[in-house]
Parts: structure tokens; sequence; C-alpha cells
């Protein structure tokens, strides 16, 4: 049984395969935690675990007696203003101006399977996968529930979290605050990793030893955000890539958010994830109710690459869905770096055509096919063809893309709306903005109140038109730019901050909508490429453009962060022109397409300009990459050097089977007269014989795994940017 209940104790017990989560409620009837870390058995009483000693320092709660202090005690959703002064889960405010609740152990229930969250994307269970408990607390002075929700996948070694308000009292509430997630661990030495950045620049990995107080990440852009990931772990000093504790934190949600650790005086740190309380705020009537978004939790002893294999399996079995779920995915040509918005539809046939030459299955037509925009500064939300550059209308042209044997896929950005537009001209009011102000642009484009019903109607019947009547098999969703003056016309003063949530919320009813309706449709969500990167999007949509920049050397870091919470199979990746056209670099074709491979596969450029060398090339990377793409999808991934540490990076992905590993290995900058090189794979299984593909050699998986390969044999020359890969499969001996 994942869930136990300690009657007497009235303690909950919560076990994964390897972890163990517990909590009781305390003796003012609300609840505290006492346990989060490495499977423990189960016993009908942990109540030693918790620590209620006197302390003539601080406050107490009952009038009295000094015992019972919650700035002493571990919390399982603290609230702040009764004796715990750190950063609480939630905060609410009552008609009479009070900031104050109680929330109070009521009962609770266990059930199979994990319930919806809908309309919130969330990780999803069969009955046999999962099991809920869900503890009800009340409060006697608002009558509010308050239910904490927690599922526990015992396999993956998953444990998802979060809350529901439900207003049960006569009065109206004020939400100010409303975290998914809040742990205190008793200790404070970790280092809090992170994925940050920038746009191009996305989901570097950082890390940082706790200190005393708050160290946090946030996004109040609206998206969740280039700059921060709604991710955190916290890690042992001494944890590696392979090995050593950690425990990481992944919010399934596409917007504001705040993640946080806070170290205490008494070096307990508390961990708090959720919607950002900066400019939120959420009025809650009577008979009304509101969920947070959900948490992913992780632990792990096996080092960054374990938690990150209990991610993906997570994200790959349990969030992202439908008929793309297991598919194998197209390798796709997209035209946006080869023509940006000059072309017309023979430029495109003639791509089309030269890209089914050498293998490619689903052209995508980018930006620039509708109303009439040859630049940036017009026609958003006008989402009808334009006829100058294609005669055809998307169905003519799309049928001559089916004919010449490719599948078709096409760019939106419905959430969009360029002030040179039918629609501005139609519906002023249906941009979000603030009253009596300037409103600043993204990229001479404004962002559409998605916090209204009508607005949302009005986009899918718009982008379900095209996708009825053209043969669309893809759809690049894309959205360029961060949320500013964020108010809605629709909304009255009172409720002006909860804009950005129900904006949100219209985002994935659309997805929703448009999933439904075409369930067939591969969507890949986009953001200024990797703006929008996280576990709300992969719910609707398989994979994620991972970011704008395409240099491979930058590839690197990007792709090597991203891996750290989201799998291989979420992570588009193309081969570009060169000179690149972010950082000016040039790199071979081949280290070009050696970092693509460890993603979902495709080409960003003019195909019709190459030369014959460079199209056989590509032929035979188009070739290699289907024979591997069921590894890539499926196979575990292992990082093993990291690029954040020095001039190699490497990587190698290992067949559940463990018969089949393909591995990557970039050399940054060359080295003259430089050392031997030992490349250990990992994963593999030590008692069995690999060959490597294209070489006699055969190696036994613990000479793999612990001698290592010597790179030189098979890459003597190294320039700067070169780059290895190599596939091994099982032999017999
Ligand atoms: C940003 C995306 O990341 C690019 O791939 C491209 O689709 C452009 N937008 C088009 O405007």
């Amino acid at each position: 049984m994942p869930i136990h209940y300690n009657q007497t104790a009235q303690e909950f017990h919560l076990q994964t395969g390897q972890t163990s989560y517990i909590f009781t409620v305390l003796k003012n009837n609300q609840l505290g935690h006492l346990y989060y870390g490495k499977k423990i058995r189960h016993r009908d009483d942990f109540s030693r675990m918790l620590l209620i000693d006197s302390r003539s320092n601080t406050t107490s709660v009952f009038e009295g007696e000094l015992e019972f202090s919650l700035e002493l005690i571990k919390q399982e959703y603290p609230s702040y203003g009764t004796t715990d002064f750190r950063d609480p889960a939630f905060q609410i405010t009552q008609e009479n101006g009070s900031r104050i609740s109680g929330f109070e152990y009521h009962n609770h229930k266990v059930v199979k399977g994990k319930p919806l969250i809908h309309p919130m994307p969330a990780a999803y269970a069969e009955e046999e996968d999962a099991v809920t408990l869900e503890v009800i607390l009340r409060d006697p002075v608002t009558h509010v529930e308050l239910i904490l929700s927690y599922s526990v996948f015992e396999q993956e070694n998953v444990i998802t979290r979060h809350v529901r308000f439900i207003n049960r009292g006569d009065e109206s509430i004020c939400i100010n605050r409303a975290m998914s997630l809040s742990v205190d661990f008793p200790d404070a030495d970790y280092e809090m990793v992170q994925l940050s950045g920038s746009w191009a620049r996305e989901r570097h990995v950082e890390a940082r030893q706790l200190r005393t107080g708050v160290q946090s990440i946030s996004s109040a852009r609206g998206i969740s955000g280039a700059q921060h990931n709604p991710f955190l772990a916290l890690k042992r000093p001494e944890t590696t890539e392979q090995q050593g504790e950690v425990y990481g934190f992944s919010f399934v949600y596409s917007g504001n958010f705040l993640a946080q650790a806070e170290v205490d005086h008494y070096d307990v740190t508390r961990v708090i994830m959720g919607l950002n309380p900066f400019d939120f705020r959420w009025v809650l009537e009577s008979g009304e109710e509101f969920q947070t978004p959900e948490v992913v939790m992780v632990r792990s002893d096996d080092g960054l690459n374990g938690m990150s294999q209990i991610f993906h399996r997570l994200f790959q079995n349990h969030l992202v869905r439908g008929f793309w779920k297991d598919k194998e995915r197209p390798v796709l040509m997209n035209n946006w770096e080869g023509t940006y918005f000059d072309f017309n539809e023979e430029k495109i046939l003639q791509m089309a055509e030269a890209a089914k030459k050498v293998g490619v299955e689903l052209f995508v037509l980018d930006d620039g096919w509708f109303g009439k925009r040859d630049d940036d500064t017009t026609s958003l939300g006008d989402w009808f063809v334009d006829k100058e550059k294609l005669p055809n209308g998307i169905t003519g042209l799309a049928e001559k893309v089916n004919d010449l044997g490719l599948d078709f896929g096409l760019w939106f950005e419905p959430e969009m709306i360029s002030k040179i537009s039918r629609l501005y001209d139609e519906h002023p009011d249906w941009l979000l903005q603030v009253p009596d102000r300037r409103l600043s642009h993204g990229r001479h484009q404004f962002i559409l109140d998605f916090s209204r019903r009508e607005v949302v109607d009005y986009i899918f019947s718009m982008m379900a038109e095209i996708l009825r009547e053209a043969p669309i098999t893809y759809v690049k969703w894309d959205m360029n730019r961060a949320m500013t003056e964020i108010g809605s016309l629709a909304l009255p003063h009172d409720r002006q901050q909860e804009t950005a949530h129900r904006y949100v919320m219209g985002v994935y009813d659309l997805y929703d909508r448009l999933t439904s309706e075409f369930p067939r449709v591969l969507f890949e969500s986009c953001a200024s490429g990797g703006c929008r990167f996280d576990p709300g999007m992969l719910y609707y949509a398989p994979q994620t453009w991972t970011s704008d920049n395409t240099d491979a050397v930058e590839r690197l870091k990007i792709q090597y962060g991203t891996s750290m919470v989201y799998p291989l199979s979420t992570m588009g990746a193309h081969v570009s022109e060169v000179p690149n056209h972010q950082v000016n670099r040039v790199t071979s074709l081949k280290t070009r397409a050696n970092v693509a491979y460890f993603g979902m596969f495709g080409y960003e450029l003019d195909i019709t300009t190459m030369t014959q060398e460079e199209l056989d090339c590509i032929s035979s990377q188009v070739a290699f990459y289907k024979e591997n793409r069921g590894l890539v999808q499926r196979g575990t991934f292992y990082r093993i050097e990291s690029p954040f540490e020095g001039n190699v990076t490497s990587w190698n992905i290992v067949s559940k089977d463990q018969a089949e590993v393909l591995v990557g290995r970039y050399l940054t900058l060359a080295r003259a007269n430089d050392g031997y090189h030992r490349l250990k794979l990992k994963g593999l299984d030590e008692t069995r014989l690999y060959r490597i593909e294209g070489y006699r050699d055969a190696f036994y998986g613990d000479e793999l795994m612990n001698a290592g390969l010597l790179v030189e044999n098979y890459l003597p020359v190294q320039g700067d940017f070169e780059s290895l890969v190599l596939k091994l499969i099982q032999v017999k001996e």
C-alpha cells in the first residue's frame, strides 16, 4: 500500500518504491511535516520525528504554555501570522480585513488512480498506476475548505501535489497567495539547482549553496519564461550527475511562478513552489472553488541523472498524451531560417521537393503566410491566407506538398494581435490592457486577452476552419513576447490581478479544444524558441521548439540543461544554416546533425541552395536518424560530461533492453598536443558484449563503463567544434 494512515497518531505515510513522505496532524489540528526522504519501513507511530520543545524566545500558540510554536515545527501547508514567520504556503484575506487562517484537519480519503484536475494540465494515471490521498481541512471561522491532494506514483517514484480552496462560507474571501507545494527539510546542506538563462540561451544549469534567508527564482512575464524554468532541485554538495541525493520539483504550469528555498535560523529549509504571489489576487465568492496547478516531486540517490530519468519517465508516460505520445516523430523541414518572410508558393514547393529527395517527411510553413505579413509589424490575428504569396491557399499548397510525398505543417501565433490587422480594427478592446496607459509592445505585437471566452472562441474558429479544410498534420504554436500592462477590460477592478492566470487558463482551453478536435495533429509549442518550455505545455503539445539558437555549440548547453527535467522526445532540434544566424559561428554539417540527433530532428535552412555533396550528407543523416529515432525517443538518457564544466560534452542513450546505445561526444575548442580522452559510458549491461557500428571493435559493458572508449581511436584529428556519434549494438559472443 503506498498510502498508510496511522489512526491513533493521525499520521500519513506515503511510500513510493524508493521514497517516504510523512506528515501528521498537530496539536492545534493543523498539519505538521515529519519526513521526506529515502524510503523507510512503515510503523504505526512516527511521533518521535516531531520535536516539540520550549523556548522562551519565541511566540507560542496556546496561552499559558511555551511548548508549541509553529516557528519550531516543520509544517505541511503553512500560514503566516500564527507563530511561523517564514514565507507561507498561502494567505487569505477575509471581508473584515483579517489575514489569519486556521485550517484544521477534518477528514481524508484515498482513491485509486488520480482524478483529473481539468481544465488544468496535470500528470494522469490509470487506476493501477497511482493512488491519491486527499486531506480535507476546514477553517472554523471562514468555513473555507482546503483540500491537499497527493498522488503517489509508486513505481515511478513520484509524488504530485496540488491544492483546492472551496469557499463554503457566506462571505467572499480573497486568496493572495496559493502555493501548490511546501516542504520543510530538516537541514540546509544543499545546493539549489536551477535552469536559468535568456532568449537563445535557455535553461543553463546553475547551482548555488543554500544560505540563510530566501533564495528564489520566478516569472512575472505571464509565461514561464526563458529566464528561469519552473523547476528547482536541492542536491547535496557532493552529489554529481551519477550519484548522490537530490530532490527535484517541477511545476506543471506555463505562466507566472515562484520557486523558492528559504533557510531559517534553525537551518530548516522550506521549499515552496506555485503561482507567483506577486501581482496575484483571486476573489473567491461563496460557493466557488479555486485550484492550484500541480507540482511534481521526485527524489533520487542516483545523482542528477537519476532525478532527470524519473522526470523523463513520468512526463513520457503520464503527461504527454494522445496520438503522438509514443509515435515516432517525423523528420521535418522548416522554412523559417531559409526564407524568413520572403517566400511564395513556388519557393516553398522547390524546398519541399528537395526535402523529399533527402528523406524528410514533413514540411512546415512558418511565419508569413497570412494577412499582409511581409515583416513582423502586421497581421497577427488575421488568420486567412495571403493569396499574393500563396494563390492556391493553404489547402492548395498543402495538397501539392502532399503530392510530393510529404506531410504538411503550419505556423500560428494564436495569442497575438498586430495593431495593423483587421482583427484590431474590429476589436481594439480584445488586447490585454489597463485603462489610460500607453501599451508596451514586443516585436511590434500585442497580446490578446485570452482571459475572455469570446476571444478564445474566435481564435479557435479561425484556426479550426483552416485545420478542417487543409490536410495539416502538424502545428507550430508560437508566442513571441512577455506580458506588460496586464489587465482585462472584461474583469471588474477587484479581479484585475486574476488576469494573468485566467489568460493561461484560456491558452489551455484553446489547446484543449484544438487537440480534441484534431487529435492526429502533432503540436509543437514555441515561445521565441524556448521561452515557454514547461510541463504544462507538454500536456497538450508533445514537443517544444527548444531554442531559436540553432548553433551546434550553443545548443550543447541548452539541450544539456533542458534534459535536466525534460525528455529528448520533447525537444525540437534542427540543423540550420552556417554562418549561424544567432552567433555567426561556422560548424560542420556533421556536428550540427550530431547535436540535433539528440532531440526531435529536423532542418531549418534553404535546401535549394545546397551542393550535391551537402545533399548526400543530409540524406545519410536523415536515414541515420530514422534508424535511431525510436532509441532517441524512448531510450534512457545519461549526461556524462557537462558543457558547463569544460571543453567536452558527452552523453549517451541506452535502449530499455540495454541492447542498443547511442553516444554523442563533442569538443568545443581544439587543443594542441592534447592528452588522450576516455569516454566512460553509462547505463550499459556490464556483462554484455557491444559492437560499435561501422567498426570491428567489440567491448563488454563493464569495460565501456569503467575503462571507457579511447576517443582518439574514433576521432584521430580533432579541430574546433568536432564531434563524434557512435552507435553500439549488443552482439552474441
Ligand atoms: C520565433 C520562433 O521561435 C521561430 O522559430 C519562428 O517561428 C519565428 N518566431 C517566426 O516569427
